[in-house]
């Protein structure tokens, strides 16, 4: 079956392995998220793909607040190690969303939404809208068409490719993110260069 977590064992190997394997310094992408959510005056943040925090301190040193979901639990505990109690984290697939009955301000998700398929895509994109706040933002970084990797690894689908055993990819451009994002509030897409090229994409809920 063509799912993208149909082996989610893959990120409980990949942290017990590398363990803090992106170290400690936040992703461009995510100080960009936070001078734009310090702007708008966010305060509940929702993190789907949390990782082991590295990207959402630097929204709780600000003084918001910070609810992740995250679906290894050995990221979680390195998480609870470096930051403490200072987030709650919820364990399980973004594909359960939701977890909670909260409506947050602002929603960052970091290079996860190109690792699921299609269905999960969209559902991923609705779950999240519908968390959010009137008038409340959420933010994507996904992997653009342009990475040296675009084309790499068995083919599954149009712009999907399995890139490690496990592990499939949805390289976007701007046509699929305003196919996907539009009915979400898509209203800016721009380009930021992290480890590989990656789009920020930036939506915002209606009042
Ligand atoms: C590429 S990493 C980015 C991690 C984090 N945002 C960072 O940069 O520090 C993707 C993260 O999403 C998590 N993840 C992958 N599939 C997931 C799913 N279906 N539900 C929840 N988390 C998932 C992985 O365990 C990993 O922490």
């Amino acid at each position: 079956m063509d799912t993208g977590i149909e082996k989610p064992e893959f990120w409980e190997s990949a942290f017990s392995e590398k363990k803090e394997m992106w170290g400690f310094e936040p992703a461009k992408s995510a100080i960009l998220t936070r001078d734009f959510f310090i702007e708008k005056t966010m305060k509940n943040i929702l993190i789907p793909g949390i990782g082991y925090g590295r990207n959402a301190q630097i929204f709780i040193d600000t003084g918001m607040s910070v609810t992740g979901i995250e679906i290894s639990s050995t990221a979680i505990d390195m998480a609870r190690k470096h930051y403490g109690n200072s987030m709650t984290i919820f364990h399980g697939s973004v594909t359960d969303m939701p977890f909670d009955t909260c409506k947050y301000d602002g929603i960052f998700c970091y290079a996860l939404i190109h690792l699921l398929n299609d269905g999960e895509r969209k559902k991923l994109i609705l779950d999240c809208y519908n968390q959010l706040t009137d008038g409340g933002y959420m933010v994507f970084t996904v992997i653009s068409k342009e990475a040296s990797t675009y084309g790499q690894g068995k083919f599954i689908s149009k712009d999907r490719y399995e890139i490690f055993e496990g592990v499939n990819m949805f390289f976007y451009d701007r046509e699929s993110i305003t196919a996907e994002f539009s009915k979400a509030g898509l209203f800016e897409i721009t380009e930021v260069t992290e480890n590989y090229p990656f789009f920020l994409i930036k939506c915002k809920r209606s009042q």
